[in-house]
């Protein structure tokens, strides 16, 4: 089940170059390429002559060229030259999808193109903006984005998943969240006072390990499938609670999880910090301890799916501290349902 009245992310802005890129999104097979002028266009991965995939052909002009016959197809989707022949067949065209390029990534709209309104696009602006230095990647995860969504809403898995990364027991066990709905989504924050930090605060360099901090995670959800995330500590007793972040770090976890299928997802991730913005050594520490920990959310996330699929609609039991990721499910199915609603 998706909601098709929104931007989804389809792919890094620099993985489109010169050739036709396929991807595919809600089990749409879509093939993106650029124009002469570097306009993004994304069209049905399919020729509407035989079928063939559009990413079998190449960039012509501001067309692609099916790899088998030749028809030329433009980034509106029509077809625009068939080979030794004048007259080009009506039918003669694919579905196009609008697009949008903000923040390094490309975006497509799934729903009613009339609909695609660009300033519905959801803000990762960290993720381009030059006070912040960003970094991230993209993960296959053969789960349903659900789960993922589920998994950033409740980090007390931090303490039992990372315990090598970004987490440690106090995490898990001492932890105390409030959820509310925002404007457009839901927000759970999370206090652990006086709590030593983490591996990865101790190897930015800003923390040592016997130290005691207080910590935050601040968890955005905005549907259909993004979650912002902003953890960080300061030193135990400065006031961090009470808003005065000082002495400390902060780093923000933006994440796009776009369904591929109902049990596949591109996750596409990255983390922002607002210190040491110029030291591409911390960008390479902070990658790679967010990366190691993303592989350890797969796994459990892979294993997860292949367990449910194992029963039709497996019973399972709520606690305390699913109550986000209730609330994001919750709205995002409301959504699904007006969408699907007649009139
Ligand atoms: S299948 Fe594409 S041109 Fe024939
Ligand atoms: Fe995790």
């Amino acid at each position: 089940m998706y909601m098709r009245n929104a931007w989804y992310v389809a792919a890094w802005s620099r993985e489109v170059t010169d050739s036709v890129v396929g991807v595919k999104l809600l089990d749409q097979k879509i093939a993106l390429y650029r124009t002469a002028t570097g306009a993004l266009k994304a069209l049905e991965n399919r020729c509407a002559h035989r079928h063939v995939p559009l990413t079998l052909g190449r960039v012509v002009g501001d067309n692609i060229q099916c790899g088998y016959h030749g028809l030329q197809f433009n980034g509106e989707g029509a077809c625009v030259h068939v080979p030794a022949q004048d007259r080009i067949p009506e039918r003669a065209r694919v579905r196009a999808y609008p697009a949008a390029e903000r923040y390094g990534w490309v975006w497509l709209w799934m729903g009613r193109p009339e609909a695609a309104d660009p300033a519905l696009i959801p803000d990762f602006h960290r993720l381009s903006d030059p006070a912040f230095a960003s970094t991230g990647a993209t993960n296959e995860v053969a789960a349903n984005y659900e789960l993922i969504t589920d998994n950033l809403m409740d980090l007390s898995h931090v303490g039992f998943v990372h315990g090598s990364t970004i987490g440690n027991a106090a995490m898990g066990e001492n932890g105390k969240i409030r959820v509310e709905r925002t404007d457009d989504g839901v927000r759970v924050t999370r206090w652990v006072i006086d709590c030593p930090p983490p591996p990865t605060y101790v190897r930015s360099g800003i923390f040592k390990a016997d130290d005691r901090i207080d910590r935050w995670q601040i968890i955005d959800f905005t549907p259909p499938c993004f979650v912002n995330i902003y953890v960080g500590g300061a030193p135990t007793g400065t006031g961090a609670p009470e808003g005065r972040r000082v002495g400390g770090l902060g780093l923000w976890i933006m994440n796009a999880m776009t369904p591929e299928s109902a049990a596949r997802t591109r996750y596409f991730w990255a983390v922002g910090r607002d210190f040491a913005v110029d030291n591409p050594n911390v960008t390479k520490l902070v990658h790679a301890d967010i990366a190691a920990a993303f592989a350890q959310d797969k796994d459990v996330l892979e294993e997860q799916q292949a367990s449910i699929e194992t029963l039709t609609n497996p019973p399972s039991v709520d606690i305390v501290a699913d109550a986000g990721g209730i609330q994001a499910r919750r709205m995002l199915k409301g959504l699904i349902e007006r969408e699907a609603a007649p009139g």
